[in-house]
């Protein structure tokens, strides 16, 4: 129904419908009680004015029940609003395990995307239909942020720090994404095209732009040329084992733990003595300045890639590592 009210964008991801009844449940309640309010307003001025000059107003006591009544109604109303939010909020901010995994990397005045299996685009993003994607945001230079009105999804993407998004495209087409945060001259030139496609067309699609490296292997590449091994290759090494690290909650030297997410292994390349792995020394140097924004997010691709350790030695190794 949406949809076809014109001051609402096409419908074209499983969050659409959510967003829409929720903001229309908002329109909805708000505009009752503006004209219950206001209604009651001009009604009661009318009916209570003060018909001769020498009438006087009557005393008129409290009235506990409408006290109540005024205040648990809103209450239970708000409560309601709350919950269904929530719900909403939570199904938005958590992708599901299997999600395809998308790099965008906003500067000044582009957006560029990666996808899983490599291929790069400019102000564009090829998806297929029906299928969930979840995309790692960042930024090269400013606060920026990603749009797209027909899929209801909308993320800053701020400098030294992922942002996550997801949703699954329901319907194919061309729908049009926007930088929503002011970002200096040429803002409003920072748009571009989401192409949602069938699968099979997506995969032709793919096949026809050429690929030097996956995100994997670009990873790959840049933890053998920063010599990453020497440290973390394997067992007793002076930095953990990363096997498997991705994702998984460590024990820091600090006290306390922290979930190895996309976040805290950015984090641990340019700023490592942050939060330090329990059972090691600060002795990693930062990498600030010697990767830059993709290919910290390949790197971190290719850690999300490196399986669980199963030999017992190699779980030795990484004692320190709680689950
Ligand atoms: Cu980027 Cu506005």
């Amino acid at each position: 129904m949406p949809s076809k009210l014109p001051f609402f964008p096409e419908q074209a991801s499983s969050f659409a419908g959510d967003v829409d009844a929720l903001t229309l449940w908002l329109i909805g309640m708000s505009a009752f009680f503006t004209l219950l309010i206001a209604g009651l307003v001009v009604i009661f001025a009318l009916r209570f004015r003060r018909r001769s000059p020498d009438q006087v107003g009557t005393k008129f006591d409290e009235s506990p029940l409408l006290e109540i009544t005024w205040t648990v109604i809103p209450l239970l109303i708000v409560l309601f609003t709350f919950a269904w939010g929530a719900k909403v909020y939570f199904r938005l901010y958590r992708a599901p395990a299997g999600a395809a995994e998308f790099h965008v990397t906003g500067k000044q005045w582009m957006w560029k995307t990666q996808h899983p299996t490599g291929q790069r685009e400019i102000n564009e993003l090829h998806l297929p239909v029906g299928e969930p994607a979840k995309l790692l945001l960042t930024s090269e230079d400013v606060i920026h942020s990603f749009f797209i009105p027909a899929f209801r999804v909308k993320t800053d993407v701020v400098p030294g720090r992922f942002t996550t998004m997801w949703f699954t495209p329901t319907r194919t087409g061309r729908y049009h994404l926007f930088c929503t945060e002011y970002c200096g001259t040429e803002h409003s030139r920072m748009i571009g095209w989401v192409t949602v496609q069938e699968p099979e067309a997506y995969q032709d699609w793919l096949a026809s732009v050429p690929v030097p490296a996956t995100l994997r292997e670009r990873g790959e590449q840049v933890f053998a040329r920063l010599g990453c091994a020497e440290c973390h290759g394997g067992t007793g090494g002076r930095g953990p084992a990363l096997e498997g690290i991705a994702g998984r909650e460590v024990e820091l030297a600090a006290g306390g733990r922290v979930r190895a997410d996309e976040n805290y292994l950015r984090e641990s390349i340019v700023d490592p003595g942050a939060k330090v792995v329990a059972g090691f020394l600060p002795l990693m140097p930062s990498f600030r300045g010697q990767v830059d924004e993709e290919e910290i997010g390949a790197l971190i691709s290719y850690l999300k890639s490196l399986p669980e350790p199963t030999t017992a030695a190699a779980a030795a190794a990484s004692e320190s590592v709680i689950r």
